[in-house]
């Protein structure tokens, strides 16, 4: 209400005033993007904040807490940077009741589609970690900056690390469904972030991985994986998907499929070097449980360097 109350006083007083203004601060001599209060001239910020200010509807003020708020950094937008001079809207050019909309507008209602408004700020933002910006899976698919960034904020939620993850889950459900299983990334505890393994901004590697591969970006965390070992098991080098799934399972560790089930993908069970009829019977309850778990007895399924490890027993 407050803030309708100053807008109308600013009309009534900018139209009242303007007999008493010197010449040379007339409406006429104001540059693109200025407004003219009681005979002085604003420009930058001071435009915008005349009439926005801590009585918006909306926290609108709270950016200047944030990076893009620090008043001595030559580098960071002003309103008008993002926003656009706007003129006719500071202006309220027509003189209707409803002013219109400042040249760039980013919120739900916006009229200015994904690409328009995520240009705004690669104009600043180009290269480093938006490097394949361009075609990836997030720009093909109309998602904006500010559809992940809350740039008003004075906390950019997706910035950090504890609640990233809640954005993210806006639209992807399926990943949040699978963070909730038995064994998982430690993801829900906060501790990590998609964006340890994913850079929403785009990659070169398949489903915006921060490496080129699957393997090297668990390699940055599981280095003592990544070999080389004397006796190789090769699904492992190949991918760890063949495996393991990233998100969450409810066969731990983050297997996609239980024992034996997951090793007959590939293997028959046991041929002839292994003799199972040294094992207890079936009968004793022995031989088909131990069978299952193939682990137990092939330990070092990721790979061996020990000299009789072929068998990935030691
Ligand atoms: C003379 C007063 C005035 C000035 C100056 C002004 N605004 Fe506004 N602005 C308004 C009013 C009134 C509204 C509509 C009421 C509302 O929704 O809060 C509005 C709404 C907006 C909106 C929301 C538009 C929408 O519907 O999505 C944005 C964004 C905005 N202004 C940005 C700016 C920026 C940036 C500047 C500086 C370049 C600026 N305003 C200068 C009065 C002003
Ligand atoms: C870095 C770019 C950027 C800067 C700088 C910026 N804005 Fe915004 N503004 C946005 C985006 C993006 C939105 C859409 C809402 C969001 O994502 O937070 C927005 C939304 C708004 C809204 C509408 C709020 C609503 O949802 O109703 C107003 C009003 C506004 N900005 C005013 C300003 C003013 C005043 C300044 C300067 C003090 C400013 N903006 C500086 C990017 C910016
Ligand atoms: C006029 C240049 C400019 C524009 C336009 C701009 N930014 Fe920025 N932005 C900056 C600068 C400068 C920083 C501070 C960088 C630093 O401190 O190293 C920054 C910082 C950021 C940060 C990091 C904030 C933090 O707390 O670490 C994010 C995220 C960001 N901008 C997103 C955006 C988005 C999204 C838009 C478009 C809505 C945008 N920027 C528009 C210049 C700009
Ligand atoms: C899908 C969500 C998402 C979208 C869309 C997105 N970002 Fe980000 N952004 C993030 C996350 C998560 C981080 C923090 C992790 C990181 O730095 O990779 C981040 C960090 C940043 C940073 C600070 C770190 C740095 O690189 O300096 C800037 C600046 C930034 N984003 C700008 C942008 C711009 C510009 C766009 C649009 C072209 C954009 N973002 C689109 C999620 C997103
Ligand atoms: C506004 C909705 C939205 C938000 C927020 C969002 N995404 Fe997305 N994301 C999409 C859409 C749409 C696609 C492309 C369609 C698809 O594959 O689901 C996509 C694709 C992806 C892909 C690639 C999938 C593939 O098939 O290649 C990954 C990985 C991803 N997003 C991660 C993230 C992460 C991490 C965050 C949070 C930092 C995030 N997204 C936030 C909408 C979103
Ligand atoms: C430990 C690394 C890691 C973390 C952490 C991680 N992801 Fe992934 N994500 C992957 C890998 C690897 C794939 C590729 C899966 C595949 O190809 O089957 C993937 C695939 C995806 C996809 C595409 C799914 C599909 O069916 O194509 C989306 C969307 C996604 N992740 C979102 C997220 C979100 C959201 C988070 C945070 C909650 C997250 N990821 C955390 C590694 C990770
Ligand atoms: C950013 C670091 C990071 C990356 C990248 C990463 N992990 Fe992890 N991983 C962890 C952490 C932390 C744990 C939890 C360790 C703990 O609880 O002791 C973990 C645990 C695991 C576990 C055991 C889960 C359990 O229930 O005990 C498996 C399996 C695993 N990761 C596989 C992968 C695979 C496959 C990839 C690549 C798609 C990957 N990780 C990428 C950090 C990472
Ligand atoms: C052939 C199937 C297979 C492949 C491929 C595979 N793993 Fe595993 N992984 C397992 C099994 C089975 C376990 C459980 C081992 C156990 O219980 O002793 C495991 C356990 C783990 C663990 C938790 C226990 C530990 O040893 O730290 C991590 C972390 C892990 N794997 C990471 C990876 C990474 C990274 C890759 C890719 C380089 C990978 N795995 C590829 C089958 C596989
Ligand atoms: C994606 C396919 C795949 C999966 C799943 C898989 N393996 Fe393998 N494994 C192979 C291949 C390929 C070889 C190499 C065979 C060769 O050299 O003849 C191999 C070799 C082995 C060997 C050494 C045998 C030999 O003849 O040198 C053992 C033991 C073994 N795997 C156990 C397992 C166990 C236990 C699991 C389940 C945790 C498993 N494998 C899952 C593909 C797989
Ligand atoms: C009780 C321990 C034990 C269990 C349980 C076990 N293995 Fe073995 N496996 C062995 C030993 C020991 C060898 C080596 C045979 C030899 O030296 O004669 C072997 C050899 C193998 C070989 C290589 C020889 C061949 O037959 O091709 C594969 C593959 C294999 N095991 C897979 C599996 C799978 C899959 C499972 C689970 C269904 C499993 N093993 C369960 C102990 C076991």
């Amino acid at each position: 209400m407050k803030f309708l109350w100053r807008i109308a006083m600013v009309c009534v007083f900018s139209a009242g005033m303007a007999w008493i203004v010197p010449a040379w601060a007339t409406e006429q001599a104001l540059q693109p993007g200025q407004l003219l209060v009681s005979g002085k001239v604003l420009e930058g910020r001071d435009v915008c904040m005349h009439c926005h200010d801590e009585n918006d509807q909306k926290p609108t003020m709270t950016i200047l807490k944030t990076r893009h708020g620090v008043k001595g950094d030559k580098r960071t937008p002003e309103c008008q940077g993002c926003h656009g001079l706007s003129d006719s809207h500071i202006h309220n050019a027509g003189g209707g009741p409803v002013r219109p909309k400042p040249d760039m507008t980013y919120g739900p209602k916006s009229e200015h589609d994904a690409t328009a408004r995520s240009e705004k700020c690669l104009g600043c933002h180009e290269g480093g970690k938006r490097m394949h910006w361009a075609g990836s899976q997030h720009q093909g698919q109309d998602v904006a900056c500010n559809s992940c960034h809350n740039i008003h904020a004075a906390d950019d939620k997706v910035l950090d690390k504890t609640v990233q993850r809640e954005v993210c889950f806006k639209c992807h459900k399926n990943e949040q469904a699978q963070v909730h299983r038995l064994s998982t990334h430690p993801l829900d505890a906060g501790k990590m972030s998609c964006s340890d393994c994913h850079n929403p901004h785009g990659s070169v590697g398949p489903k915006l991985l921060v490496k080129n591969t699957v393997n090297e970006t668990c390699f940055t965390c599981h280095a003592e994986k990544r070999g080389p070992f004397l006796w190789e098991h090769p699904p492992v080098a190949e991918d760890c998907l063949n495996c393991h799934t990233p998100h969450g399972s409810n066969v731990t560790p983050l297997l996609k499929n239980r024992a034996p089930f997951l090793c007959r993908e590939c293997h028959s069970g046991h041929g002839a070097p292994y003799d199972g009829s040294k094992l207890p019977t079936a009968a004793a309850g022995g031989v088909t449980l131990l069978l299952h778990g193939c682990a137990n007895c092939h330990s070092q399924v990721h790979g061996s360097n020990h000299p009789s490890g072929s068998y990935f027993q030691r």
